[in-house]
């Protein structure tokens, strides 16, 4: 199937509550891994705190395959009150992201300036998202959406052709 070049890819996204507690945003911990290693591997995948104020992730992705044609689902699914479930198809998003859907898009610009995805399909090289300030997206995320308290898991599954391939699981504290 590789032969055609078609590629499906899913982006599945949780969101969990676990708890409420008190007023600023913190990501304390990252997980990746590949679950199909003739697809993909990962080459990074941490975050490191340089100071008080200075604290970025970095994922890096080794794709074994040529995708040219993917599509993106996420599902945004919280304990209590969050659920969000969204399904993008990643080349049409790609293509013009501006008539995206308003979360998507704002999931995707957190991670774009700091990534070679900011174009079309195909991808042919290996997927970079590196030193994202993760201040930035605190800010963003106490600012700009009104998210209750508690402890976050951004949980992502990789999905091509229905089979999961890997995951990167963000989790973060807003108290
Ligand atoms: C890409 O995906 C779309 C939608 O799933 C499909 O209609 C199209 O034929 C695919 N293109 C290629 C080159 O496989
Ligand atoms: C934190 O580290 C960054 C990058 O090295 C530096 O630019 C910044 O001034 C540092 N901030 C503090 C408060 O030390
Ligand atoms: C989310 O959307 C996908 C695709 O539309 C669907 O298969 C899945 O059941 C949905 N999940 C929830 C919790 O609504």
């Amino acid at each position: 199937m590789w032969s055609h070049y078609r590629f499906v890819f899913w982006f599945t996204v949780f969101f969990a509550i676990f708890a409420k507690i008190d007023s600023k945003f913190e990501f304390t911990n990252i997980k990746c891994e590949s679950l199909d290693k003739a697809f993909c591997g990962f080459e990074s995948c941490y975050i490191k705190s340089v100071n008080r104020s200075y604290k970025y992730f970095t994922v890096k992705v080794n794709l074994y395959q040529l995708p040219t044609n993917w599509s993106l689902f996420k599902r945004f699914n919280g304990y209590k009150p969050f659920l969000y479930n969204l399904t993008v198809d990643g080349c049409k998003f790609l293509r013009n992201v501006n008539a995206a859907n308003p979360v998507s898009k704002y999931f995707f610009e957190f991670i774009s300036p700091y990534a070679n995805v900011n174009h079309k399909c195909p991808f042919n090289h290996d997927i970079i998202v590196e030193k994202v300030p993760i201040n930035a997206m605190d800010y963003r995320l106490t600012k700009v959406l009104p998210f209750p308290e508690g402890d976050y898991l951004f949980d992502t599954l990789w999905i091509a052709y229905g089979v999961p391939r890997g995951y990167v699981k963000l989790y973060g504290t807003l108290s």
